[in-house]
């Protein structure tokens, strides 16, 4: 694997490819991260993976500093599935200087879920990911459905920008017992950990609820978010909403839905969400 800190030998490594798949990352690679590396070999010959923990989606009070660096042994993990080729910049090579032009999300889709909570996030997240795609120039870019509403995002912004790139979509790898995999789950104690899959319980039984006909949604919600204070979760949400907009779900309509959830347990945010 070719491990490339700068754009321009990044370019120059591109001119000679006629496709190339592409998963953004901020490493600390976990399965889910190499599924999509896995995946992205089904789109193209060639495929680059990136790392680069993203200061401008970060919070200032969120975890930018404690965010685990472990390139090393990321690298190995990419390698091993695969991948050809990691760009791996720093912050000089991706902000040679403070960043003044960004890309604005539309308010519909980042004033809801994620944005409510974490203001400013997806003008972050497209920001970055507008540079790395210019950057990496890839033909297809991959991006997990674990960040739901980052796919959404990202999947409006290449197509009302006319990007010449196809979104493709991977699915969420979970730990046996429904975890979703994520960066964040290390911060867990080893009893939050025990106590964890229930975020994703709830989604499922959601999830059964609405299938058997259910359609009296913010009931469903109010319930979750119940259940999980009583486990000593602090929820931010738990919402039905359509899976191409993300508005919440109005009983009657024919869209397909999806559930989407965030909570605090003890120090640490978790999210996670499942198709209906
Ligand atoms: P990061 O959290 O490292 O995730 C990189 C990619 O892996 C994203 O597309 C994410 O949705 C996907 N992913 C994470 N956990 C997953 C899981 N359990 N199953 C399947 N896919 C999973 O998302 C980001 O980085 C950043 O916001 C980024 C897009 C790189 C921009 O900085």
């Amino acid at each position: 694997m070719h491990i490339i800190h700068t754009v321009e030998e990044f370019r120059a490594v591109r001119a000679r490819l006629p496709s190339l798949a592409f998963v953004p990352t901020m490493g600390n690679l976990h399965e889910g991260h190499i599924a999509l590396a896995t995946q992205a070999q089904a789109s193209s010959r060639h495929v680059a993976a990136s790392i680069f923990v993203n200061r401008l989606q970060f919070g200032p009070n969120e975890d930018f500093d404690r965010y685990p660096r472990t390139l090393a042994d990321d690298a190995g993990k990419l390698e091993a599935a695969g991948v050809e080729f990691l760009f791996a910049p720093d912050e000089r090579v991706m902000y040679p200087q403070p960043q003044t032009y960004h890309v604005e999300p539309a308010d519909a889709h980042v004033s809801i879920l994620e944005g409510e909570f974490r203001s400013g996030h997806f003008r972050g997240v497209a920001t970055v990911v507008m540079k790395l795609l210019n950057i990496v120039q890839p033909t297809h870019a991959l991006f997990g459905k674990k960040d739901y509403q980052q796919l959404m995002v990202l999947r409006n912004m290449v197509r009302e920008f006319a990007m010449p790139i196809e979104v493709v979509p991977g699915e969420t790898v979970r730990a046996s017992d429904g975890l979703a995999l994520s960066s964040r789950n290390g911060y867990l104690t080893a009893s939050e950990r025990l106590e964890a899959p229930r975020l994703y319980d709830r989604l499922q039984w959601i999830r059964q609820a609405v299938l058997s006909g259910r359609t009296d949604y913010s009931a469903l919600e109010d319930e979750a978010i119940r259940t999980l204070r009583e486990h000593g979760w602090q929820p931010e949400y738990v919402r039905v909403c359509r899976q191409t907009d993300l508005q919440r779900a109005r009983p009657g309509e024919a869209d397909p839905l999806v559930v989407l959830a965030a909570a605090r347990l003890g120090s640490t945010r978790l999210i996670d969400n499942l198709e209906i």
